[in-house]
């Protein structure tokens, strides 16, 4: 099958696979507990995605050019399979870059069993260094300290680590060169992603973002920095080096400065949906498909004909959006994947 590319000649590259919708952190930016609470409906058994489905899907994917799949959720490290998961991505169908992005609050646990099924990577979310803020952005008060232990059992087994952190003016902004000191010594890179306007529960305001400019300006200030090229086509995160040698910073800055042009991302949720953008309202039944018997072959041409339609560049057209005073219902991020 050809490798596809979509309306604005972009093509397949990247696979996200939200495993699951639930996550045991209440983060008020991404799941705020008001709205996530007992009687919300999360997506059950007989919904989810099977691993026999999901090597299927993806298998379909790898045909059309994709090279890197990401799990993500919620929170992936719930689910049970999550290493079989991985498994059926490395060894089965030979995935070069296999990541997972997490919490990271059950990974000083899982770690072993994660490396151990070929994980490549991951890319663990710390939003503060200092436990009342770390709790504040978390939304339950979990301090942060089992976190960074986890973080270190996985350096330990020889995972890559990169940390996000999501920057709210007001909330976590004032301890970020604590975060940044921290990182520094132990040597991941430490990626700042300004607050998206993603979901429609997350009390998103525009007043509310760091732009990536004025974090680069607050942080070189204390420690110089000089930019680096980016590590592959597409990348979203802008990095910078530190001058006196001191590792390296990115900057996710999907508000201020978007990177649509070279989005390469397709997103499946946890029940199988594919979608072409984070920001997107309706997606494609791929597991709907897959269930009555489409594979293969025809399963390829789907999704090559759904990327090919693809259009999508909202972090682009945000602006004129939000001025247009337009609304859209937009998928939750916990559900489409983060
Ligand atoms: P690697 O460079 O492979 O580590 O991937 P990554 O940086 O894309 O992975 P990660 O899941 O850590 O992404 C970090 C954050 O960037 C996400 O949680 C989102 O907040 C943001 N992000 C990632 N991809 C997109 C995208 O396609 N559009 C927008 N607007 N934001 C994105
Ligand atoms: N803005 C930016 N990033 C977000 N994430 C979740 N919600 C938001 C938001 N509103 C991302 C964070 C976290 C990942 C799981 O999802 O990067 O690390
Ligand atoms: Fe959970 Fe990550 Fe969302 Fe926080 S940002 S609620 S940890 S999925
Ligand atoms: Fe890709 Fe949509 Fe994000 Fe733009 S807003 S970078 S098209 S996922």
């Amino acid at each position: 099958m050809g490798q596809p590319t979509d309306q604005f000649n972009r093509p397949l590259r990247d696979l996200r696979v939200s495993v699951t919708d639930r996550c045991n952190f209440r983060c008020p930016y991404c799941m705020p507990a008001d709205v996530f609470g007992p009687g919300h409906p999360f997506l059950h058994e007989p919904q989810l995605m099977k691993a026999g489905e999901f090597a299927t899907i993806v298998a379909a994917f790898r045909s059309l050019g994709v090279e890197k799949v990401r799990l993500t959720g919620g929170e992936p490290l719930l689910r049970p399979d999550l290493p079989e998961l991985i498994r059926i991505l490395k060894q089965d169908l030979r995935i070069a870059d296999v990541a997972v992005t997490t919490n990271g609050w059950l990974l000083e646990k899982l770690a072993p069993a994660l490396r151990a099924a070929g994980l490549d990577r991951l890319n663990v979310s710390v939003d503060a260094i200092d436990d009342a803020i770390a709790g504040r952005m978390n939304g339950l008060g979990f301090k942060v300290g089992r976190v960074l232990r986890g973080i270190d059992a996985a350096a330990a087994l020889g995972l890559r680590v990169k940390i996000n952190c999501v920057v709210q003016r007001g909330v976590n902004d004032a301890g970020l060169l604590d975060l940044c000191a921290y990182f520094r010594e132990h040597g991941h890179p430490l990626r700042f992603i300004e607050f998206m306007d993603v979901g429609n529960t997350n009390h998103w305001t525009q007043e509310r973002v760091v732009p990536a400019r004025e974090l680069i300006a607050r942080i070189g200030a204390q420690w110089p920095l000089e930019p680096i090229g980016p590590a592959y086509r597409g990348e979203v995160a802008t990095r910078y080096r530190y001058r006196d040698g001191g590792g390296e910073i990115g900057l996710i800055g999907s508000v201020t400065e978007p990177f649509c042009r070279d989005c390469h991302r397709a997103r499946l949720s946890a029940d199988g949906q594919l979608f072409t953008c984070l920001f997107a309202s309706l997606g494609w039944d791929v597991l709907g498909a897959v269930r009555a018997g489409v594979a293969g072959a025809a399963l390829e041409a789907f999704l090559q004909r759904i990327w090919q339609g693809r259009l999508d560049r909202y972090s682009d057209e945000r602006a004129e959006l939000l001025a247009a005073g337009a609304s859209r219902a937009k998928i939750e991020m916990s559900y489409i994947g983060g």
